[in-house]
């Protein structure tokens, strides 16, 4: 092998190894973004909720740090169950409707089912309650205390198609860690 041919050679991996160095961080970035997001937003709650038992305080931080750090979100908080119905609990964004029924909205069937909803265009999930005009994606997570209801997370946003499995985990991840606090330190 002449100097000039080794010379060639590597200058042609080395071209390839760019290449590769150009797509890898782009393909795991776009991947890991949220997951990322949402491990960062578990140890700021944490930081948030220490020493703290106050629940309504709790949650007001809790969706705070909701809508100040997720991106495309115009609502962020809460509703709790009072008997058959939902009832608004502190949260950030436009005046919300304050009672839902059992079974109604987005907010009542997640409740009545006991599971997360992803509903990337409100405009066609039948029964939709509209708070806020601006709305269009929403995604809803029950919070349970073990097998009991408490309510639910209501998150809106502008953009169709907003949330997805990645921040149903991570919010699932998230309000598992708010109710185990508040269970952690009692009332
Ligand atoms: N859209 C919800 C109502 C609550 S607001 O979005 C804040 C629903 O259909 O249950």
């Amino acid at each position: 092998m002449t100097p000039r041919t080794a010379k060639k050679k590597t200058a042609t991996k080395n071209v390839v190894a760019k290449k590769l160095s150009k797509k890898r961080p782009a393909a795991t970035s776009k991947n890991d973004t949220k997951p990322k997001l949402y491990a960062s937003l578990v140890v700021q709650l944490l930081s948030l909720l220490k020493g703290e038992h106050d629940f309504i305080a709790n949650a007001a931080n809790f969706s705070a740090l909701l809508f100040s750090s997720l991106p495309n979100v115009n609502w962020a908080g809460f509703y709790f169950l009072q008997g058959e119905e939902l009832v608004l609990g502190p949260f950030q964004g436009n005046p919300a409707c304050v009672r839902i029924p059992m079974g109604q909205g987005v907010c009542g069937v997640a409740a009545q089912r006991c599971e997360t909803i992803i509903v990337p265009n409100v405009h066609e999930f039948p029964g939709h309650i509209a708070c806020d005009v601006a709305s269009n994606a929403e995604i809803v997570v029950p919070l349970f205390d073990g097998e009991r209801l408490l309510g639910v997370l209501d998150l809106d946003s502008p953009t169709i198609g907003r949330f997805d499995d990645q921040d149903a985990e991570g919010l699932n991840e998230l309000v598992t860690v708010f109710v185990a606090h508040e269970e952690r330190l009692g009332p």
